[in-house]
Formats: structure tokens, sequence, C-alpha cells
């Protein structure tokens, strides 16, 4: 396999720009998720790796060939599509047989290219099998197969997984991520969906309005978000946002709430280009109280929802609504009073006026 790069890559559109400036290396071997809203540039990015459209400007690497202008079928690359496209009426052995014999390919070769190919996926056992004869997993190795007898330098896939129902996603998921570690297979795997990224991708990069925000380990993206933006696509349910604005040193507030910042927080928020300054809380670094506690910010319960593991309790403070999640034991009814205490060591800060991390 081998490594790719996008070097200050912009595909524009007429006047409108897809693509903005992104530059990203994907290493030889890793499973990097392009990953973002719908139309921030997820899978024109792809296209343009993979040669089906051609960059307004910037360079494309494939190992250490520069690819610019060169013919899809030219750059080694397998794309994985949403459906597997099987061949219904071929065993699963003339499925991965088909795309050598179409390259004319001696049948010593073939027969021991799909053998080679059917052992790492762990389908040997189903070769003479038919794809209606197969489970959903199964039929999605076999379409990975079918790619890999191709001896591809990378695998391109946008969102393969999006057809599927909930249950089969998940299974998916797991066989993706085996698919990839059995194989060192550099994957560059779009997606709109973060807990796909989170839970497949050794890094993602992170994508809004054509513009690569960050790109980092699920992880750090979760634990440090660059951006307002970020901060609230990665995480579900999201990270709690309050705007709010400084009032003397070490206070935000606004419209009836206000936390208290401790001095190294305080110092943080001093960063900040104007008054203006976000706090950010994830559900689980926020304390919920039944009375009154020092420091902690009242609200009201908006709604509670249960999801069985823990219940997410949605409390309005002011204009917003606050996400805290609970042991599922804790009894809670609309329009109780509550109060909310964030823990300073967890809490994030953002610059009101730029978006940016403090
Ligand atoms: N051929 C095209 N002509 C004009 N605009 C396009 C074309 N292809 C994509 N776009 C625009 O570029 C933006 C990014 O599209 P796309 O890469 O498909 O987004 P996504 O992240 O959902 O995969 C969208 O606003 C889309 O409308
Ligand atoms: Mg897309």
């Amino acid at each position: 396999m081998a490594e790719v790069r996008l070097v200050d890559i912009v595909k524009n559109y007429g006047a409108f720009t897809a693509v903005d400036h992104v530059s990203l290396t994907i290493a030889d071997g890793e499973f990097v998720a392009l990953v973002g809203p719908s139309g921030c540039g997820k899978t024109t990015s792809l296209n343009l790796v993979a040669g089906l459209i051609e960059q307004t400007a910037g360079d494309i690497f494939i190992g250490d060939r520069r690819v610019n202008g060169l013919d899809p079928k030219d750059r080694d690359i397998a794309m994985v599509f949403q459906n597997y496209a099987l061949y219904p009426n071929k065993t699963v052995f003339k499925n991965l047989a088909f795309p050598l014999k179409m390259r004319k390919l001696p049948r010593a070769d073939i027969d021991r290219k799909v053998r080679a190919a059917a052992k790492v996926l762990d389908i040997e056992h189903l070769l003479e099998r038919r794809p209606r004869e197969l489970s959903g997993g199964q039929q999605q190795r076999v379409a990975l197969g079918r790619a890999l007898v191709r001896d591809p330098r990378a695998f391109l896939m946008d969102e393969p997984l999006s057809n599927l129902d909930a249950k089969l996603r998940g299974q998916m998921r797991a066989e993706l991520k085996r698919f990839h570690q059995d194989l060192h297979a550099t994957v560059i795997y779009v997606t709109h969906d973060q807990l796909e990224a989170v839970t497949m991708a050794d890094r993602m990069a992170v994508m809004n309005g054509g513009k690569l925000q960050q790109y980092d380990t699920p992880a750090r993206v979760f634990s440090n978000p660059v951006n307002i933006f970020v901060a609230g696509f990665v995480g579900s349910p999201a990270m709690n946002l309050l705007y709010g604005l400084m009032e003397g040193a070490n206070r935000v507030g606004r419209d009836g709430w206000a936390v208290e910042l401790s001095a190294e927080n305080a110092g943080r928020a001093a960063r900040a280009t104007g008054r203006e300054v976000v706090l950010g809380a994830r559900h689980s670094t926020i304390a919920l109280h039944r009375e009154h506690v020092a420091g902690a910010v009242p609200g009201r319960v908006y709604t509670v929802e249960p999801t069985g593991d823990v219940t997410f309790v949605h409390v309005r403070v002011a204009q917003t609504i606050v996400v805290v999640s609970v042991a599922p034991s804790v009894m809670l009814a609309i329009d109780d009073p509550v109060w909310l205490g964030f823990d300073q060591n967890k809490l994030h800060l953002f610059d009101g006026t730029t978006g940016d991390a403090l």
C-alpha cells in the first residue's frame, strides 16, 4: 500500500470553492476518515484523489508518484461504493476473479491471487457460494476482496455503510476496522457520521465549508477541538456551548446565567479578542444538583431522555438548553429546578469572535 498526500488542493466550480486549500497526508497503512456535514467537500476531495475530477490547484501524490492529470485507472486505487455490486449469478470465486480475467491474467495467477485475497479476508470457505447465500458482512468482504485482488495502493470509500440499518452498520464498522488492521491497508473513508469516524479511524480530518478544520486522532479531536465547529460536531450528544460575555476578569455570563472561572480558565479567557467567550462542556462533565450549590448555575428541567444505560436531562438555562447525563435511577420531572456545576478542569473555552479554542 502507499502514502497518499494532498498538497494545497483547491477545487472551484465557477465562483464556488468546494475544496479550499486542503493539505493532508495519509500515511501508508493508515485509516483516515474525512468527516463533516453534507456539502463540506468530502466526496469532492475523494474524487480528486481517485482522479474522477481534476483539481483547480495543488498536487496529489500516491506513493512517491505525482498523479495530477493521471487517469483513474492508472492511479492504482480501489473505490468501494455503497452497494457492493456483486454479480448475483457468479460464485464468490468468480466475483473475485472477474477483474483479473478482464486484465487477461494467466489462470494460475488468477487462482493464486483470489486465494490469497480470500485468505486475508477469511472468506476461503465461501468461495463456491453465491452472493445471496452470504450475510451482509460476508458480501462486504467479497466486495473488498474484489478490490484487493487488484493490489491497489489505497482504498477509497465514500459512505459505504449509509444504506444499511443501524445494527448492520455497527457490525460493518467492526468488519471494516478488522479488514484495515489485518491488511495494513491505506484507507480514506468519507462519512458525515462522526461516530463512524471516531470508532474506525486512526486519524480523522474534520472538514467544514471546503476547509480542513482539524486533523488528528479521534481521542485528541474529542478532547481538544480546535474551534467551536469541531466541538459541536464531534461527540454525541454534542458538546454544550454557552455563548457568554466576560463580566470582569473571571466571570462569564449572559441573560441571567454566570459561571465563575478558575484562575487558569480566567487566564485563557483573557486571550479572547473581544468580550465574547463561549463555554463548552460535555454532558458527562456537568454535575446536576437538586438544591442550590455555591457556584452552580440554576436552570429548569426541559425534557428527560432515558436511554437505558444513561439518562440525558435537557436543562433550560436562560435561552440555552444544556444536556447533562445522569444515572437512570435519578428521577426528575419537567420544570424541576436544578443547579448545574461545571467542572473547571474539563471546561472548554472558545473565543466568541473568532470561534477558535482558547
Ligand atoms: N459538479 C459540481 N458543480 C457544482 N458544484 C458542485 C459540483 N460537485 C459538488 N459541488 C458542490 O460542492 C460542494 C461539496 O460537495 P461534496 O464534495 O459532494 O460534499 P459532501 O461533503 O457532502 O460529500 C457542495 O456544495 C456541492 O453542491
Ligand atoms: Mg458526499
